[in-house]
């Protein structure tokens, strides 16, 4: 099985990073275990999470694309833009440059149909994640992952929220827990297996 490289780890570390060094790891080894289909992060900020899913998407030749309405101010590191974005994706030398959309995570955009990979790093309220699911999870495909940051209690909303859409739904297994990422892969539906089944 491939692991992420220490070097690629290093890059996405180069720039202010809200992931720590374990989540990237966690992220890029739940986005290889995604079919080969679109990848998607919402909620991308100065692109760190972005350049190891870019990894990913590169391996697997299928597009990433990145979006962010650009209205977060970091109190450390200040305010993010789809400029900025693109020069550290550049700097970081992403092999393929990925989509950046500025606009509205809980919209997915119109051309993009099944989905492979999904990560959310946006919003920590519960409103706002049940809004992204509701428009993203349709187009996840069968054995489809979705990585969720801010699993965690500084983020009260999140806990519940998460374990009521994807936890308790037998559609999604979860992948594990590291630090604040959580990931979930759906399960293949019965119905796609051609056996029949009881019950
Ligand atoms: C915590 S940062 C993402 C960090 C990034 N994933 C990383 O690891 O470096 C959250 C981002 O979500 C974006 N965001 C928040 N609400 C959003 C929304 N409704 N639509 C699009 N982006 C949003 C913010 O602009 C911010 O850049």
């Amino acid at each position: 099985m491939a692991e992420v490289t220490v070097g690629l780890l290093a890059q996405a570390e180069m720039m202010p990073h809200l992931c720590s060094r374990a989540e990237l790891r966690h992220l890029w080894t739940c986005a290889m275990r995604a079919p080969a289909l679109p990848m998607v992060e919402c909620g991308v900020y100065l692109g760190s999470s972005a350049v190891v899913l870019a990894d990913v998407a590169y391996r697997k030749q299928v597009p990433l694309v990145l979006i962010d309405n650009f209205s977060y101010v970091n109190e450390e590191y200040g305010p993010t833009s789809a400029e900025l974005l693109r020069a550290n994706l550049i700097r970081a030398g992403v092999p393929q440059l990925p989509r950046i959309v500025e606009g509205d995570s809980r919209v997915a955009p119109a051309d993009l149909e099944e989905v492979g990979f999904l990560h959310i790093d946006t919003d920590h309220r519960a409103v706002h994640l049940h809004a992204e699911l509701d428009a993203w999870l349709p187009h996840m495909a069968a054995g489809s992952v979705i990585a969720l940051h801010d699993y965690c209690e500084n983020s009260p909303e999140m806990i519940p929220a998460i374990d009521q859409r994807l936890g308790a739904d037998p559609a999604w297994e979860c992948l594990g827990r590291v630090r604040w990422t959580i990931c979930f892969q759906r399960v293949p539906s019965p119905m796609a297996t051609g056996f029949a089944r009881k019950g």
